[in-house]
C-alpha cells in the first residue's frame, strides 16, 4: 500500500496489490482524475490518459475533463459534487490546489459513522486541500486505501475561512469520472416488503440516479449502487461500487454527458438540503466507499463484506457468532402476556434456541399501534413482574433476553407527547401528518436525545437484558424543527440523523455487551451508517421463504451475511398467503443470522422435531452461514425466475454449503447440474445432503465424495426427472461439502 506523490508530475497514485486510483493537479490547478481501476505500476506518470493541457473550460467549453470534485458555474455543467451559495450571492467555485498530506491510518468524522482501522500499517489516508481565493472557501478531500483491500474511501470537508457566512448547498461524498459509459447500473430497489431487488440496466446519455427524501435511506432505494460492465456475471468482468455509510436522505447518481463519459456521484441528497458555515466552520460529508473489481460481482460482494464486517462494524459483538433468536412479533403482535411469552420460550429452548425477543407492545398502554411509543416502562398489566422478571425467567431457562424498541417515535396517545408535544417534528403552523399513528421525534434537538438516553438507559439497565431490535417505522413529513432558526431548516433532516447516531453511539458505548440490530418496517434503513453501530439488520418484513430469495440475494449484494437477520416464520405465510415447507423456510434463513418469529407452541410434535435439527444443523455450521464467502449463483431475477442458488465457502477453501432453491416444480426437468465456485480444485469433498438423503431420493446413490474441480467445472447434479416428479413447489436442498 503507498501513496505516491509525483512533485515533477504533480500527480497522485493510491496503490495497493489490489487497486489503483490517480489523479493529478491540472495546469491551472484544479484536481483531475486518471483512474480507478486494477493496480498499476507505481513510479510511472499516467497524466497522459486525459486530455494534456488544461487551462479551465473557457479554452475547451463543453469538454469532459475528467474532474476529483468539481464544482459548477465555470464550464463544467455536469452533476456537481459541491455547490455553495456564497456571501455574494453568486453559486461560482474555483477550487484550486493549495497542499496535501498524507497520514498513517485513517481519521474518525465527527459525528458520523465510518471505517476504521484497528492497527498499524492498515490504511493510509491522503487529505489534499482545495482553496478558492476569492471566496475563502477550503475543500479539504480525504482518500484512505487500506492495505489489502481493493477500496478507496472518500470524504470531504469543507471549511469557511472566510468573514462571512456561505450557504452549502451541495456536498457530495465522493464524484468519479470515469472516462467511457459502456456500464449498467445496478441498484437495489423495492418497497416496504420486497427491498433490494436488484435492478439493472445500460447507461444512457443524461443523469441516471437513485436517491432518498424521506428522511431515512429507505425500503425504496438503498445507497448501494454498481457500475458493472455489460458483460460482467457473477463470477468475472470489472464492476465498480459506490457505498455511502449514510442513514438519511441520500443520492447515487451517474450521468453520462455527450462524449460518452460517466459521472458518478454519492451523497447527501442535495434536494431539501443546505447547510449554513459560518466563519470558521467546517462540514463535514458522511464517507463513500468505492471498490473495484476485476473478478465479477462475487468479488465486488467480497470486497464490502470483509469491510463492512472487520472495520465498519464495532463493537463485542462484531466477531462473535450470533445468536438464534426467537421473535414474538408474528407469533403474538400485541396480544401476550407472561405466561405466553414464558411458554413460547421454554418450547424454544427446548428446540435449542439460544435468545428470547419481546417485540412491540410490552410498555405504556399499548395493546395496538395508537398508543405509547415514548412512554418507555413496561405495562404492568401484561408483565406484572415487570422486565426484570421476565427476562431472570427467560434466563433461567437458559436463553438470553431481548427487547424491541422505536425511540425516535412518539404516539399521540402517549405520556410523552402530552408532556412534550413540542419535540414532535412538524411545521407549528400545519397539521402533522401520522403515519403508522404515531409521530417522529425531533431527534435534532439534544434535549430528545438526552432524554431518550435516560429513559432507554433504565430500560436497559433494569433488567438483563442481552439484545435490543431498535424499529423506526415511518418516514418524515412536514420537516421542520422549531428549535432551528429559519435560515437553518435545511439542516434539518441531517441535523435528524446525527441525533440518532448520537443517541446509538451513547446507548452502545454504555451497554457494550448489548447486541443491537437496527429495522425500519424491515429493511427501511438497511445501510452502512446504520451497521457502524448495529451490527446486524432486519432485512424484511417479509419473512417468506421465496421473496426472501430476492431480498436476500439483493441485499447480499453489499452487506455480508452475519448482518441480514433471516426468520424463520409460520405458514400460511403472514404477508403473501404462501405455503411453503418448513425446511425451505429454514434453508433460505439459514444464509444469515437465523431465527424464528413463530409460535412454537402452535407446532406439531414432527414441526418440533424438524426445527430441533434445523437449530443443531445451523449451529454446527453457524460460522460458514455468518462469515463464510457468500457466492451467488443462480439469480431469482434472471431467466424464468423459477430458481435461485448460492453458496458459501470457508476462507481456506475446505468447507462449504451450497443451497439450490426449486420455485415451482417442473415437469420432465431433464437432469440439471449446479456448477460451484470457490472451492479448492485440487480437494476431494464429502458432499452430503440437507434435509436428510431419505427425502432426497435418488441423490444419496451418487457418489458422495467428489472432487473440487468436477464440482466447479462440470457442476453438482441436482435433481432428475423422476426426482421431480410429485417433488411439489418451493423445494430446497442444502449441499454440505468438507475437505476430506
Ligand atoms: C416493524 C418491524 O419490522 C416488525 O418486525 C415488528 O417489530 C413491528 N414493526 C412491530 O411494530
Amino acid at each position: 500500500m503507498t501513496i505516491e506523490w509525483s512533485p515533477e508530475a504533480r500527480e497522485f497514485h493510491l496503490r495497493n496489490d489490489r487497486v489503483s486510483y490517480i489523479f493529478r493537479v491540472l495546469e491551472n490547478g484544479w484536481l483531475g482524475h486518471l483512474y480507478f481501476g486494477a493496480p498499476l505500476a507505481e513510479g510511472r506518470s499516467y497524466a497522459h490518459l486525459v486530455p494534456g493541457e488544461f487551462y479551465g473550460f473557457s479554452n475547451r467549453l463543453g469538454e469532459p475533463v475528467p474532474l476529483e470534485y468539481p464544482s459548477g458555474g465555470a464550464g463544467d455543467y455536469r452533476i456537481p459534487a459541491v455547490a455553495i451559495e456564497l456571501p455574494d450571492g453568486s453559486g461560482v467555485l474555483d477550487l484550486r490546489y493549495k497542499s496535501h498530506e498524507a497520514h498513517p491510518g485513517k481519521p474518525e468524522i465527527p459525528g458520523l459513522p465510518s471505517t476504521y482501522v484497528e492497527v498499524g500499517g492498515e490504511a493510509e489516508t491522503l487529505e489534499v486541500v482545495l482553496a478558492d481565493a476569492v471566496a475563502e472557501i477550503e475543500v479539504r478531500l480525504l482518500y484512505t486505501i487500506y492495505r489489502d483491500r481493493p477500496i478507496v474511501v472518500r470524504g470531504a470537508r469543507i471549511v469557511n475561512s472566510g468573514k462571512s457566512p456561505a450557504i452549502v448547498r451541495c456536498a457530495m461524498s465522493a464524484s468519479l469520472d470515469l472516462p467511457d459509459s459502456d456500464w449498467e447500473l445496478i441498484s437495489l430497489s423495492g418497497e416496504w416488503a420486497r427491498e433490494c431487488h436488484v435492478e439493472r440496466l445500460g447507461l444512457r446519455p443524461g443523469r441516471q440516479s437513485v436517491s432518498s427524501t424521506r428522511g431515512a435511506s429507505g425500503h425504496q432505494h438503498n445507497p448501494f449502487v454498481v457500475l458493472a460492465r455489460p458483460a460482467t456475471t457473477e463470477a468475472s468482468g470489472e464492476a465498480i461500487g459506490l457505498g455511502l455509510a449514510y442513514s438519511g436522505n441520500f443520492v447515487a447518481e451517474a450521468e453520462v454527458e455527450p462524449f460518452g463519459t460517466t459521472r458518478l456521484r454519492t451523497g447527501i441528497n442535495p434536494d431539501g438540503f443546505s447547510w449554513v458555515l459560518e466563519s470558521g466552520a467546517e462540514f463535514s460529508t458522511p464517507e463513500a466507499i468505492l471498490a473495484h473489481s476485476a473478478g465479477g460481482l462475487d468479488a465486488l460482494s467480497d470486497a464490502y463484506h470483509r469491510l463492512f464486517r472487520e472495520r465498519l462494524a464495532r463493537g463485542s459483538w462484531r466477531d462473535r457468532a450470533r445468536p438464534i433468536v426467537i421473535n414474538n412479533w408474528e407469533a403474538t403482535y400485541f396480544d401476550f402476556d407472561e405466561p405466553k411469552l414464558l411458554a413460547i420460550a421454554t418450547a424454544a429452548k427446548e428446540m435449542g434456541i439460544e435468545l428470547f425477543v419481546l417485540d412491540d407492545g410490552w410498555f405504556g398502554r399499548r395493546n395496538d399501534d395508537s398508543t405509547s411509543l415514548g412512554d418507555w416502562q413496561v405495562n404492568l398489566t401484561k408483565l406484572p413482574g415487570g422486565l426484570d422478571s421476565l427476562a431472570r425467567s427467560v434466563e433461567a431457562l437458559g436463553m438470553r433476553f431481548g427487547i424491541w424498541i422505536e425511540p425516535e417515535m412518539v404516539s399521540r396517545s402517549s405520556d410523552l407527547f402530552a408532556e412534550h408535544p413540542d419535540w414532535t417534528i412538524g411545521v407549528p403552523s400545519r397539521p402533522r401528518t401520522e403515519g403508522r399513528n404515531q409521530y417522529v421525534l425531533d431527534m435534532s434537538r439534544p434535549e430528545v436525545v438526552d432524554h431518550l438516553f435516560g429513559v432507554l438507559s433504565a430500560v436497559l439497565g433494569g433488567a438483563p437484558i442481552s439484545y435490543v431490535k431498535w424499529d423506526m417505522n415511518r418516514t418524515i413529513t412536514e420537516p421542520f424543527s422549531p428549535a432551528l432558526p429559519v435560515w437553518r431548516q435545511g439542516e434539518f433532516l441531517h441535523r435528524y440523523i446525527l441525533g440518532v447516531y448520537q443517541l446509538y453511539d451513547r446507548l452502545t458505548k454504555a451497554f457494550p455487551g448489548i447486541l443491537f440490530e437496527s429495522c425500519a418496517s424491515g429493511g427501511g434503513r438497511f445501510d452502512a451508517g446504520m451497521l457502524a453501530f448495529a451490527p446486524q439488520a432486519w432485512a424484511s418484513d417479509d419473512t417468506d421463504a421465496i421473496e426472501r430469495l430476492k431480498i436476500q440475494w439483493g441485499t447480499s449484494l453489499a452487506y455480508p451475511l452475519n448482518s441480514i437477520a433471516a426468520h424463520v416464520s409460520a405458514v400460511p405465510n403472514h404477508q403473501v398467503g404462501r405455503v411453503t415447507p418448513l425446511a425451505t423456510r429454514a434453508a433460505v434463513a439459514f444464509f444469515g443470522v437465523f431465527g424464528y418469529e413463530l409460535d412454537p407452541t402452535a407446532l406439531s410434535a414432527g414441526e418440533r422435531a424438524e426445527i430441533t435439527d434445523q437449530v443443531a444443523f445451523y449451529k454446527q455450521w453457524r460460522e460458514l452461514f455468518q462469515r463464510g464467502r457468500f457466492l451467488r449463483l443462480r439469480s431469482p431475477f434472471e431467466g424464468e425466475r423459477d430458481e435461485a442458488a448460492w453458496m458459501t465457502v470457508a476462507d481456506d477453501g475446505r468447507s462449504a454449503i451450497a443451497a439450490h432453491y426449486r420455485i415451482l416444480s417442473r415437469p420432465n426437468p431433464g437432469p440439471q447440474r449446479l456448477r460451484l465456485r470457490g472451492l479448492d480444485a485440487a480437494a476431494f469433498y464429502r458432499v452430503s445432503i440437507w434435509p436428510s438423503p431419505a427425502e432426497a431420493a435418488g441423490v444419496a446413490a451418487r457418489p458422495i465424495v467428489l472432487g473440487g474441480d468436477e464440482l466447479m467445472a462440470a457442476g453438482l447434479v441436482l435433481e432428475s426427472s423422476r426426482e421431480s416428479a410429485g417433488a411439489g413447489d418451493f423445494r430446497a436442498r442444502l449441499y454440505v461439502l468438507e475437505a476430506i
